[in-house]
């Protein structure tokens, strides 16, 4: 706990946009905001407001325009491929909707999988792999394949995954998108874990209100903009109220699905 209040993620002006043609369609105008380390902050807003976008300039998967992001004091604007590569490989963690594993693989080798590509020693690395699958309840699927096991387990996989290389920050889209309202809280649960016992950062998406009612902040987008942002005042039921509200007068719905 000693880095709490560490700045971990700045985002600066971001502005991104794409071209069709002669038309430029701008995602992104100018956002900027920070996550501090041990954080666990929500991005919502309604589809197409840039959430995404975002989540992949941070990756440095796709250019931006203008604008400056920095993580744990490394500028990321600017990097060389090979040194973007490397930041992706060591320093993040990805948690993907669709759970990502690999079928041909046991929930422990997928576990490994970055420790794997990185060729590190077996010992520490299956020590490393044990105490997360324990952490997540899903030691006694340790030997089962993807295909096995339910969707709540197979996304917990993936968090325990994401934690392997004790990245900087985990950067999470709509993890609970193909899940059940019990293995969403399941996962979300892995999140709040993995913050309370490996200070970990993570940067979810998502569109359920009560998934993120658990988050310490919410950074609410819309037409590629932040639009407001939330703090979590320690009563999630009041938090969650606040949120609901928040996208009743953004959509004019019933505020639960952004989507
Ligand atoms: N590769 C692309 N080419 C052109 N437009 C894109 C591309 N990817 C996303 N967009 C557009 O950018 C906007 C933001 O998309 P996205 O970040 O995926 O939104 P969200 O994740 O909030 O639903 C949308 O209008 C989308 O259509
Ligand atoms: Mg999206």
């Amino acid at each position: 706990m000693e880095r709490k209040g560490f700045k971990m993620l700045s985002v600066k002006n971001l502005c991104q946009s794409y071209k069709n043609g002669n038309e430029v369609y701008h995602t992104l105008k100018n956002v900027s905001f920070e996550i501090q380390k041990g954080e666990f902050v929500a991005i919502m807003g309604p589809s197409g407001s840039g959430k995404s976008t975002l989540l992949n300039c941070i990756s440095s998967f796709i250019p931006y325009d203008s604008g400056k992001i920095t993580l744990d004091g490394i500028n990321l604007t600017n990097l060389a491929e090979k040194e973007i590569a490397e930041v992706r490989n060591k320093r993040l963690g990805f948690v993907f909707q669709d759970f990502m594993l690999l079928d041909g693989l046991t929930v422990f080798e997928n576990v490994c999988v970055p420790k794997v590509i990185q060729e590190s020693p077996y010992k520490p690395m299956e020590a490393k792999a044990k105490k997360l699958l324990q952490m997540f309840d899903i030691e006694r699927i340790a030997k089962k394949y993807p295909a096995e096991i339910s969707g709540g387990q197979r996304q917990r996989t993936a968090v325990a995954r994401s934690l392997m290389n004790d990245p900087l920050i985990i950067l999470a889209d709509e993890p609970t998108g193909n899940l059940d309202s019990r293995s969403s809280e399941a996962v979300i649960q892995a999140f709040i874990e993995a913050k309370k016992q490996l200070q970990a950062t993570i940067f979810m998406v998502t569109h359920d209100s009560i998934s993120a009612s658990y988050c310490d902040r919410v950074i609410v987008m819309k037409d590629g903009q932040i639009h407001k942002e939330m703090k979590n005042r320690g009563n999630r039921k009041v938090f969650l109220d606040q949120l609901l509200n928040i996208f009743k007068d953004l959509n004019g719905g019933d505020g639960n699905d952004v989507d």
